[in-house]
């Protein structure tokens, strides 16, 4: 069939029926949904059997949903209406949740139900339930529905006819949210910045000036007066609650970004009192702990849970330096664990803007962050006591998925999205030595293809294409379980000398071939362009992306009805 894919923006969801649309034999197209008329134009164009809505934030028009089946994914269980269904679930500490696919009708959530799929929920924040229960569930909906749709015969029942349903809830405001510090206790606090994360966050104030709160973690040993900001470790916030403390990772002040909390307060930071953590090692307690090694015989597992996955120049040196001294461990096998939700997504663009906020520039600021990028990336490439594993339990973008190619091996979970390219970002040319380290993978007409076409690869494609190693079944936690074994079984594996000694002879030879610092010096002569040279692009797209300015047109490399010579075929 022909379906059009009609949403807000190309986020993971959104992806990921794509590919998976795609890989069931189906020919896809998408539209952003900008107007009525664009609407209704990518429809006379493309002229779909199917329109599916994985991603909208207002109705579909009649002139489109009464001409052909619109079927629209709401992240809430049958009957449920209103565009906070997920706030209300974590806020009001649903057991379960679920993914309905009903049929658009004058009536906003109230069509026939094509398909449906429940969840057990979890406590996490609301993003990381729609990139993993939620995105799941859709899929497996979504599928059911069209293959319904098209073996014809199908009657959708309406939402009255299910025994256990949802109601009618009204958009969660402010006034919903609302923390009260002297009252609640660090489980409610948790809970509600967790159901407002990552949009639009949690309306409060620190040092006296309103912001909203995101990123938040428990804190288990350290106390103070409840509401008063009582300490800071690298880019977090601890603030007392009646029973405790919880860390704030994130904040969006009043016309400004979401910034790391410390960087957003910066001078009001400044004299609070710091509670560094003594090590690298993973505190055995709830703590906020951004970078966390632990250990089992030989082998050595990194951890570094940065939100969003994105990795400022900072962050690029403190996991640099636990890298470092994780190499100097008697061990054979290191994993770089990334965080749960995403590995990484590259240099951090929200703190690169911010340099252009206040005094600082922009161009200096994405300069040091991609050199931070390659100097551990580098570290990657150079590690020659241990076969160095990237564990992708969660997605990767960009700069991201090169950092974990500069591992030896890529071990993917199948649900994760990756998106090794960085063009998307206004032009960027990108860096992290992915000249050398993706032809050498995936061959160079592929390597020109994946960077030309941006699209997405799922962990299975990038399986087929060489660009991972491994393609690993489950949800997160029991990726990471077989992760663990895997790599303990190949640490203590008898052969791992000489897997040792061939990575250390190949790499010489790659090395008198030509050099890393010359591959480094061309791609950064073309990034020097893009921070520092006459066309703007890269800065105007990253100025658009952390403002999330809603899109004006489709891009054409995903709009393809709007390929010139385009023919219904
Ligand atoms: N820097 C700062 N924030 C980033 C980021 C980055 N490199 N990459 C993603 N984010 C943020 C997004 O702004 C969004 O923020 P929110 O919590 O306020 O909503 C959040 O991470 C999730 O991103 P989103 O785009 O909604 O996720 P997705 O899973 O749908 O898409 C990507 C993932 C990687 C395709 C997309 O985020 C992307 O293109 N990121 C930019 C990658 C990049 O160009 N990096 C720089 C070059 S190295």
């Amino acid at each position: 069939m022909r379906i059009l894919l009609l949403t807000h923006a190309f986020n993971s969801l959104t992806q990921r029926l794509d590919a998976e649309l795609r890989a069931c034999g189906h020919r896809i197209s998408i539209e952003f949904d900008i107007a009525d008329s664009v609407t209704e134009e990518a429809v006379a164009l493309f002229r779909p059997d199917l329109i599916v809505a994985p991603y909208l934030r207002r109705a579909i028009a009649e002139s489109v949903w009464s001409r052909h089946v619109c079927l629209i994914v709401h992240p809430g269980i049958v009957g449920d209406r209103g565009p906070s269904a997920l706030d209300w679930a974590i806020q009001e500490d649903a057991r379960r949740w679920g993914v309905t696919v009903l049929q658009a009708t004058g009536e906003m959530d109230a069509g026939p139900v094509w398909a449906s799929e429940d969840f057990a929920m979890r406590s996490a924040k609301k993003s990381s339930l729609y990139r993993n229960e939620v995105t799941q569930a859709a899929c497996r909906a979504v599928l059911q529905a069209v293959q319904r749709f098209e073996a014809g015969g199908y009657a959708a029942q309406s939402p009255e006819s299910f025994a256990q349903r949802g109601s009618q809830r009204a958009p969660m405001k402010q006034a919903d949210r609302r923390l009260d510090w002297q009252r609640d206790d660090s489980a409610t606090v948790l809970r509600r910045i967790r159901a407002a994360d990552g949009f639009p966050g949690l309306g409060d104030s620190l040092f006296g000036q309103p912001c909203q709160l995101f990123d938040a973690w428990p804190e288990s040993t350290l106390r103070g007066a409840p509401g008063a900001v009582i300490a800071r470790r690298e880019t977090a916030l601890l603030r007392a609650t009646v029973d405790g403390a919880v860390w704030i990772g994130h904040v969006k002040r009043s016309d400004s970004i979401k910034l790391p909390a410390a960087l957003a307060f910066e001078a009001e930071a400044a004299d609070l009192p710091q509670a560094p953590l003594q090590s690298w090692w993973r505190s055995d307690v709830p703590t906020w702990q951004d970078i966390a090694y632990a250990e089992d015989g030989p082998l050595g597992a990194l951890y570094f849970e940065f939100y969003n996955g994105a990795m400022s120049s900072a962050q690029c040196e403190r996991l640099r330096a636990a890298l470092q001294w994780a190499r100097q461990r008697p061990t054979g096998v290191l994993l770089l664990m990334g965080g749960e939700d995403f590995w990484s997504n590259g240099i951090h663009l929200n703190v690169i803007e911010a340099a252009s906020l206040g005094q600082g520039s922009a161009a200096d600021e994405s300069w040091r962050n991609i050199n931070a990028m390659n100097d551990l990336a580098l570290e990657l490439i150079n590690s020659p006591q241990q076969i160095t594993i990237a564990a992708l339990g969660g997605n990767s973008g960009a700069g991201g998925c090169f950092l974990a190619r500069a591992c030896d091996l890529v071990w993917a979970r199948e649900a994760v999205l990756l998106n090794p390219h960085y063009r998307n970002m206004g032009n960027l040319y990108g860096s992290e030595y992915w000249t050398y380290l993706l032809p050498r993978r995936v061959g160079i007409e592929t390597a020109q293809a994946i960077m030309r076409d941006r699209q997405p690869l799922t962990a299975r494609r990038a399986l087929e294409i060489g660009f991972a190693d491994a393609c690993l079944p489950g949800d997160a936690p029991a990726f990471r379980a077989e992760v663990l074994r895997q790599a303990g079984a190949l640490a203590a594996a008898p052969g791992l000398g000489e897997q040792l000694a061939a990575k250390r002879e190949q790499r010489q030879r790659d090395e008198a071939a030509k050099p890393l610092a010359a591959y480094r010096e061309e791609e950064l002569t073309q990034m020097r362009r893009n921070f520092y040279g006459f066309d703007p692009s890269y800065h105007i797209a990253r100025h658009h992306f952390v403002r999330k300015s809603p899109a004006s047109w489709t891009p054409r490399h995903l709009a393809r009805h709007r390929e010139l010579g385009w023919k219904v075929p």
